[in-house]
């Protein structure tokens, strides 16, 4: 895609402005903000609109979004969406953070996202994915919820290996107070956009908030455990703790340590867990793509069990992985807003622009991809990736907030899919797919029950 406006007007008229319909606009974000994303992003490069004084921009245009994400992302920040929406469970973590808060956290913890150090993860990873299909095999499988079946594996990963086994928190309820908080989070996101105080009572908010405590207590008595009784292991929680900041040279608080631990639990295994479900569903739709994945699998291994030098082996099952994570990004919008005025494009963009990047409209656009509703893991195929724009495929985000966990999530999600799906057959319960419903992160709109039998 070309920037559509000549470079010679860079004033205001020349946006492509829409009309949004405010009462509109704000009952699908609280239903679910896919649908209040406007309809033309999923054929144009970018839209302009004004909801309530801010300008809003919406960016689908791969060289239009590498200008913003990567090359101005120093006048780029968060912004009030994202601490509305996350600062109450989040606090100011990686995720959250920006400036030099953000700066120095990024830095203490790159160090355990290193590609040697996730290399021997590996092992972990595969052991826990096999502890699922033990599971399975102990109780004859039958129907399962796959996106909680995933959850659970995940969570277990990111727990054995980013915190040395996490000090006995409770999973499931972990579980049900992640859902319970992102439930709320249409509300926040609608009440955000028109203005309304904070503190305005909405549904789900009780609920929300007794989560949150409930999660940041558990980890406050992780953090209490490790500064009494520290461990071996130089872990993610380690060096949050031995963290120090290069400019003031203070440590991080207990407050910190939790923001960041929550942030590491919450985005690193939900994540990884919805972009399998979809990928089970999806292939069980597409028997002919399984059947290959199921052969480079027996290949690499040679039919003995998975070990960690087969994962980066696994080149089509990674394909697959990713297909499903253009088709359902498990992080559907990323959203900005602009410090400071600059240029994008033709574009003057004003200081407190708010910033829309649709990734689940960027992977279904119909200037980037053919028959872009199509699950076709070939996409991925080394050929076809290099005749694409970087930046037309970006689950992880991109610029210098690109998900730090991105490699780590694609060696789980390989090591997962190989050990499971060798196994076991996995059939969908109901015809056709469910709807995607973002809540933060895009989730199926109903529970993907799955028949799980032993092949
Ligand atoms: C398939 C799985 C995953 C997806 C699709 C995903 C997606 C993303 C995206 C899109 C962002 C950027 C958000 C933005 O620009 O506003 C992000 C940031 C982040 N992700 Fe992930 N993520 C995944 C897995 C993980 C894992 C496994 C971890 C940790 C082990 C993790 C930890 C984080 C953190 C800490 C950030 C904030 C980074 C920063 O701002 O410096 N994510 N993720």
């Amino acid at each position: 895609m070309n920037a559509p406006v000549d470079q010679a007007s860079l004033s205001e008229a020349s946006y492509p402005l829409i009309h949004r319909s405010l009462p509109r606009l704000f009952l699908s974000l609280i239903r679910n903000p896919l649908d209040a994303l406007p309809p033309e992003i999923f054929s144009q490069p970018v839209l302009f609109t004004r909801v309530t004084s801010a300008l809003t921009v919406y960016l689908a245009d791969p060289a239009l979004i590498h200008e913003a994400l990567v090359k101005n992302a120093n006048c780029l920040g968060k912004g009030e969406n994202v601490r509305r929406a996350l600062g109450p469970a989040l606090g100011q973590g990686l995720l959250t953070a920006d400036g030099p808060h953000w700066k120095w956290q990024r830095q203490s913890v790159a160090g355990a996202f290193r590609h040697d150090k996730l290399l021997d993860l590996q092992p972990a990873m595969i052991s826990i994915a096999e502890r699922t299909r033990d599971r399975w095999l102990a109780q004859g499988a039958g129907r399962l919820d796959i996106g909680h079946e995933m959850m659970r594996t995940t969570f277990d990963i990111i727990v054995e290996t980013m915190m040395s086994g996490g000090h006995g928190i409770d999973v499931e309820r972990v579980e049900r107070s992640i859902t319970d908080y992102l439930k709320a989070s249409g509300w926040t996101f609608a009440l955000g956009v028109i203005g309304a105080p904070e503190w305005t009572p909405h549904p789900g908010r009780r609920k929300a908030k007794s989560a949150t405590a409930f999660l940041r207590e558990s980890l406050a008595s992780v953090v209490a455990t490790r500064r009494l009784e520290p461990v071996e292991r130089h872990d993610l929680v380690s060096m949050l703790l031995s963290a120090t900041d290069p400019e003031t040279g203070r440590r991080m608080n207990d407050e910190e340590v939790i923001d960041n631990l929550m942030t590491f639990i919450t985005a690193g295994h939900e994540t990884t867990a919805l972009g399998l479900a979809w990928t089970m569903h999806l292939l069980a739709r597409h028997p002919d793509c399984e059947r290959k994945m199921l052969d480079e699998i027996e290949t690499v291994t040679e039919g003995g069990p998975l070990l960690a030098e087969h994962v980066a082996k696994l080149v089509y099952t990674k394909q697959v992985f990713s297909e499903a994570m253009r088709l359902y990004p498990p992080a559907p919008i990323i959203t900005r807003t602009a410090l400071e005025e600059f240029t994008l494009g033709p574009y003057r963009i004003p200081r407190d622009t708010v910033f829309f990047i649709p990734i689940y409209a960027v992977h279904r656009h119909s200037l980037i991809w053919e028959e872009p509703d199509r699950f076709d893991p070939d996409r991925f195929a080394p050929q076809a990736v290099k005749s694409r724009h970087r930046y037309a495929y970006m689950p992880f985000g991109a610029g210098p907030r690109v998900c730090i966990g991105n490699a780590f999530a694609l060696m789980e999600a390989v090591a997962i899919l190989a050990v499971l799906m060798r196994q076991f057959k996995l059939d969908n319960v109901k015809h056709g797919s469910p709807k995607p419903l973002m809540k933060v992160t895009l989730r199926p709109g109903e529970p993907l029950y799955m028949n799980v039998s032993e092949r």
